[in-house]
């Protein structure tokens, strides 16, 4: 994609979002926007893109539950009993359905930053952690731990996606109340793939020995 297409493309975005999203709404996005492009710009991705994902993450979060569900189905997307139970699950999805037919986004890794942008996935780029990082710091969010979180988001996209999802998980666990099963298999994923950086890092020689070995 060019620079114009990409400069359209963000525009047309931010009218889809405009139109079909409350004043408070919209506030939200526009700030996640903002969160995600300067993450972006701090670990060193692909800006116009991670907006645009940003700009659309909540395009579908204003369609009535049982209308979610209907174009789910209707376009076959994946609905299991958590979404069943609770369609507003899905306008993660809608909103990337959305995003492909309505505005001819075709990047797989922003449709995906979009469609997992609630309860996660296992496996998520690097645009899709900047976004549900993003989702859960943006400025007006207000909550004991987001200060940390907020840290956490510049150093790491990895730990702060998992940390967010561990936090979930426990204060689900506290209310009495299931996580998301795709929450937890994304937690499992991002500790293993955490882990297996600290083992890399452990086997790779440190630089007294490396001086060592060369003098
Ligand atoms: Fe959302
Ligand atoms: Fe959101």
């Amino acid at each position: 994609m060019n620079d114009r297409t990409k400069t359209d493309i963000i525009v047309a975005a931010d009218a889809f979002v405009r139109e079909r999203l409350s004043e408070k709404r919209y506030g939200h996005t526009a700030r996640v926007a903002d969160t995600a492009g300067s993450l972006a710009r701090v670990h060193g991705l692909d800006e116009g893109r991670v907006r645009l994902a940003a700009l659309l993450h909540d395009a579908a979060r204003e369609i009535p539950p049982g209308e979610q569900l209907r174009l789910a189905e209707g376009w076959d997307l994946p609905v299991g009993e958590p979404e069943r139970e609770s369609p507003k699950l899905l306008h993660g999805p809608v909103a990337a359905e959305l995003a492909r037919r309505k505005l001819g986004v075709e990047d797989a890794e922003v449709l995906d930053a979009v469609r997992f942008h609630t309860v996660g996935a296992p496996g998520m780029g690097p645009l899709a952690l900047a976004v549900y990082v993003a989702d859960k710091v943006e400025p007006a969010r207000d909550y004991p731990s987001v200060g940390r979180l907020r840290e956490l988001a510049r150093e790491d996209l990895y730990q702060a996606a998992a940390e967010a999802l561990r936090r979930a998980r426990d204060y689900n666990a506290q209310r009495g109340r299931p996580t998301h099963p795709a929450s937890l298999a994304a937690l499992g994923w991002l500790e293993e793939t955490l882990d297996l950086r600290v083992d890399e890092d452990d086997s790779r020689p440190g630089e007294d020995q490396r001086g060592e070995r060369h003098g």
